[in-house]
């Protein structure tokens, strides 16, 4: 990585401003899913050994630059508290006057949690007086938001341009790891996407196609691919407004392309409904096409066996219905068995291997989902761009 990282500055007796992703779900009022404040742990710990102040910020949900109660970030500071093991003071702006004052008396060792950003509409703007005030507060910028790094946000860009601002831990490990899939990737290299839309993911496949040897799809945007081969696809969801470009995509990729060969579809959207297993050209009228079936989990297999690299962003069907499971966590099983660099993209997938219990078996899973799709478009991500290079 050719950025600076928290190795390359003195923070003792410094106050660092850390922008990290604390975007985690809640539910009545506790973080249901700790990990992205676990990632950031490792910068935390550094910095505050190395004798610094902590200013953290971070943005949460999409409150539209309005204070939302249900978006504040008390719980997350509770959650890091018993995390980090140390007082956390979290305040209720991140800005102005009250802000600076309790600012300007912390020692280092402190650690103090800005609310949300995205409270202030200046945040999603990128204004710059808001991400002055922002810097303001602080000596040293440490980005660790790799989850944010696509937003050009006053608390993720701005502020770099009026402060020292190198990356984090996390941020490093996520470049590092995506990074070598997608800059210099061992070959034989194979991607895997899934997930609903092909609208999403046309410029990433685009930018995959160029760079892997083969490329796996699965997941509801198969169905596009289906229709675009001349196959009626039943009730199941398609983009019809993609069709096109899929068939224009299945022309230029040829066999590097590989789809299901059997699918499982069900007569409604229910884990109880009716379910069979059937050739992707046979699905009849009032069905839908809801997970992959077990002969092309076979064919993922063998596309999968002799890989050095894989890539995956997207489930391979409905896997929040147990019955629509099997293809997204037979893929996670595959990729935990495989002498391979694995990389899993955010969200979703994430979320998959995570409750499959194999996030451990994977060489990297990414804390971020629009993040590390953007970066497998070949993207420059602002958030990264904005830091100092090495
Ligand atoms: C995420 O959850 O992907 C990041 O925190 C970014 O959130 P956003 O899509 O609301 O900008």
């Amino acid at each position: 990585m050719n950025k600076q990282t928290v190795r390359d500055v003195d923070v003792k007796g410094k106050r660092v401003l850390v922008r990290v992703d604390f975007n985690v779900p809640l539910k009545d009022g506790t973080v249901t899913d700790d990990t992205r404040i676990r990632a950031a742990l490792p910068t935390l710990e550094h910095l505050l050994q190395q004798g610094a102040a902590l200013i953290l910020c971070s943005h949460l949900g999409r409150p539209k630059g309005k204070v939302a109660p249900e978006y504040r970030m008390d719980p997350v500071g509770v959650r890091l508290q018993e995390l980090l093991g140390r007082p956390v003071r979290k305040l209720d702006d991140c800005v102005g006057p009250e802000v600076e004052t309790t600012i300007a008396a912390i020692q280092p060792g402190d650690v103090v949690l800005l609310e949300n950003t995205r409270f202030h509409a200046e945040e999603t703007a990128n204004d710059l007086n808001f991400a002055k005030q922002l810097a303001g507060l602080a000596d040293i910028f440490v980005n660790d938001a790799f989850g944010a790094a696509h937003r050009a946000h006053a608390s993720t860009e701005g502020v770099a341009h009026y402060l020292p601002a190198v990356a984090g831990f996390l941020m490093e490990k996520e470049l590092e790891f995506l990074g070598r899939a997608t800059e210099n990737p061992e070959h034989p290299y194979v991607a895997i996407l899934g997930g609903a839309k092909v609208s999403d993911k046309i410029a990433v496949i685009e930018n995959l196609l160029r760079q892997c040897d083969r490329l796996i799809i699965g997941g509801g945007m198969a169905n596009t691919f289906f229709r675009a081969m001349g196959f009626d696809t039943g009730d199941s969801l398609v983009e019809e407004d993609a069709v096109a470009t899929a068939k224009t995509l299945l022309e230029a990729a040829g066999s590097q392309i590989v789809l299901p060969v059997d699918v499982v579809i069900a007569d409604r959207f229910d884990n109880d409904a009716n379910l069979k297993v059937v050739a992707p050209n046979a699905v009849p009228a009032g069905w839908r096409i809801l997970d992959v079936g077990p002969k092309t989990i076979a064919t993922f297999e063998s596309a999968l066996s002799d890989a050095r690299t894989v890539v995956w962003n997207g489930p391979l069907g409905v896997f929040e219905m147990p019955n629509f499971a099997k293809g997204t966590f037979a893929v996670a099983d595959l990729l935990a068995n495989l002498d391979a660099v694995t990389v899993i993209g955010g969200g979703d997938s994430a979320a998959a291997v995570a409750q499959a219990g194999l996030a451990d078996r994977m060489t990297h899973v990414s804390t971020g989902g629009g993040a590390s799709l953007e970066f497998l478009e070949g993207k420059v991500l602002p958030g990264v761009a904005a830091l100092q290079d090495k």
